[in-house]
């Protein structure tokens, strides 16, 4: 079984999440990708999504599902989306496809926020995937600076700009033992708009495709 077969899978899984009638939530990535394809099949049962970026809006409309503002809808139930790291906790990591700004906005007005991955996403400690940091462009080198200070090596993520029209810097060496301390440290530095830390507001259920098939952690 290949790690997209996982993913699938964990997608999949998430559709039984989804309630008649509702706006659903959808984040962005290959996983989400998954569930957007899922969901096509139930799109009958609900009355749209809100999406957690561009691409994602795309591919929903493509699949005929109708995409909603996120101001014009009163509450959202579910919001489904993957992951790039995991702890136990249900602290992620994300942004490694740079939507993390809108991601974190969809996932704030969630009620429950069901994240999708293979296993490979679970790990002890968060930090060995760079952590994403979308920064305001002319704030760049001093936020790397405040980065640098904080023991992380921040990267510029070349030729990316975001949904947002920002940049990410993607920071490397942080080995991140408390997640909700340094999301909310981050949150403090001008310039960052937004970081990729989903610790304050963490998943509410992981579902994991594993070669068993899917685990779920709550
Ligand atoms: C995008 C994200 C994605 O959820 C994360 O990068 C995981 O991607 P994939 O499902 O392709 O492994 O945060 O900004």
């Amino acid at each position: 079984m290949t790690r997209d077969d996982m993913k699938k899978m964990a997608a999949e899984a998430a559709l039984e999440y989804v309630e008649a009638g509702t706006v659903v939530g959808v984040g962005t990535g290959s996983t989400a990708n998954h569930f957007i394809d899922a969901l096509a099949r139930i799109k009958h049962k609900i009355d749209g999504a809100v999406a957690s970026s561009e691409a994602t809006a795309q591919r929903l409309q493509s699949h005929g599902i109708p995409v909603l503002d996120l101001n014009a809808v009163d509450e959202l139930p579910l919001y489904v989306d993957g992951a790039d790291e995991s702890n136990k906790y249900l602290h992620l990591i994300k942004g490694g496809g740079g939507a993390l700004t809108r991601e974190k906005i969809v996932a704030a007005v969630s009620r429950t926020f069901v994240c999708i991955a293979d296993d490979s996403k679970l790990v002890d400690v968060l930090g060995a995937f760079p952590l994403p940091i979308e920064v305001i462009p002319m704030a760049r080198s001093y936020v790397a600076r405040q980065l640098l200070q904080r023991g992380g090596r921040p990267v510029l993520r070349e030729g990316f700009v975001t949904d947002n029209g920002n940049q990410i810097l993607d920071v490397h060496n942080l080995e991140i033992l408390d997640p909700v301390q340094l999301e909310s440290e981050l949150n403090q530095i001008v310039g960052i708009v937004t970081n990729g830390l989903f610790a304050r507001r963490p998943a509410d259920v992981l579902l994991l495709g594993t070669e068993q098939g899917v685990r779920k952690l709550t």
